[in-house]
């Protein structure tokens, strides 16, 4: 090792995994300090960059960076976003990586897998706000949507809200509806999984949580469907008709002044004219700080909206680099030995 080494710990999604990652109870802690402390000023935020390379298909690539000040710790999600990929080749929408460096001498520490992480902040931000805003005696959740982020979802919202025993699932095809259940019945064998062929209202009417998570541009959630005392969280981009919103007593996002310059349904009925700022009971930090009241009767409907804040992936992903380097897992990925002209061989690597 010479003074000028650089390094750091490379964490494939395997060595996560293998090192607990996959843990919504830690992803809740960090998200919920991430939102701390960027009320109290301590995070650096700056503007997300994004590269669409396709305006129809909205095919794209989107640098999003975020510091802890507090914690010494400068991190940056690059997530790759191509919606056909599921059905045009069968893989993946969402993949990310994330580089994570020290801010004492700029270097980095961890260069990770970020697919899990950026899946588990949905998570953990749905399940934040259910700990708060859903019943606790919630029995009964219904999905619209079967595909990565209802997964995860479902995951953190049994986290969150242990008293939960059925799940009911609605996709677009027999066959998501199938994969869904035959993982997650590995997963939660105690939960018992009902399939609804496809029929949304079986999936969700009357349910005691409702989560969208679809890749549908359609009111597909009907407000007929939600009834008294149940606790929505909105994942996918349209996704319920406006009466959705406008039958819920609380509407909470995790950040109403991005939610509403983006695409998803409340974004959409505030530029339409039917949604104003008062419309909005709080963002999730407020209630998590009590300044603005959770749940507070049995009846309310409530609305939870996040789309997203890439400080809480860079916090969450910080709780994951510590548990994954406790455990050992990953490998050591040399960055640079020497700097550029102390290596002794320069003379003969060097093209003029
Ligand atoms: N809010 C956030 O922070 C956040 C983060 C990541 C992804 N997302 C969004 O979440 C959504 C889901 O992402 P994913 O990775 O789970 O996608 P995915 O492709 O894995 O799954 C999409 C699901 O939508 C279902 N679907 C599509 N059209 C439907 C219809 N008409 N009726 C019923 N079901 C239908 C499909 O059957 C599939 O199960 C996307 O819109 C994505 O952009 C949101």
């Amino acid at each position: 090792m010479t003074r000028h080494d650089i390094h750091c710990r490379y964490f494939s999604q395997e060595d996560l995994l293998g090192a607990g990652c996959l843990d919504v109870r830690m992803a809740m802690d960090a998200a919920e300090k991430g939102m701390l402390a960027f009320e109290a000023g301590n995070v650096l935020f700056p503007d997300k960059i994004v590269q669409i390379f396709n305006d129809e298909t909205q095919e794209r690539i989107n640098c999003l960076p975020a510091t802890f000040v507090d914690r010494k710790i400068c991190g940056v999600k690059w997530v790759s976003v191509f919606p056909p990929n599921p059905v045009k080749h069968g893989i993946q929408n969402l993949s990310a990586v994330i580089i994570l460096s020290e801010i004492e001498h700029g270097f980095p520490i961890a260069f990770m897998e970020g697919t899990l992480c950026s899946n588990i902040r949905v998570g953990s931000m749905g399940g934040l706000a259910a700990k708060h805003l859903a019943r606790p005696d919630s029995e009964v959740i219904g999905f619209i949507g079967a595909g990565e982020q209802a997964k995860m979802h479902l995951i953190a919202m049994k986290t969150a809200v242990p008293a939960l025993k059925v799940c009911r699932i609605a996709a677009k095809l027999d066959s998501e509806e199938d994969e869904f259940v035959r993982q997650m019945s590995a997963i939660i064998p105690e939960m018992e999984f009902v399939k609804s062929g496809t029929n949304l209202a079986r999936g969700v009417d009357g349910a005691d949580i409702i989560v969208t998570a679809t890749s549908a541009q359609a009111p597909l959630l009907k407000a007929q469907w939600v009834k008294p005392g149940a606790f929505y969280s909105h994942i996918g981009g349209w996704e319920d008709e406006y009466a959705v919103a406008k039958s819920c007593d609380k509407i909470v996002c995790d950040d109403w002044e991005t939610v509403k310059h983006r695409t998803q349904t409340l974004s959409r009925m505030y530029k339409d004219g039917e949604l104003t700022d008062d419309d909005v009971h709080a963002n999730l930090v407020e209630i998590l700080v009590g300044s603005k009241a959770g749940r507070e009767s049995e009846d309310e409907r409530i609305y939870f909206n996040a789309v997203g804040l890439a400080y809480v992936d860079v916090a969450i992903a910080i709780a994951m680099f510590e548990r994954a380097t406790e455990t050992g897992l990953g490998q050591d990925l040399q960055i640079q030995h020497e700097m550029i002209f102390e290596h002794a061989l320069l003379k003969d690597w060097v093209r003029l």
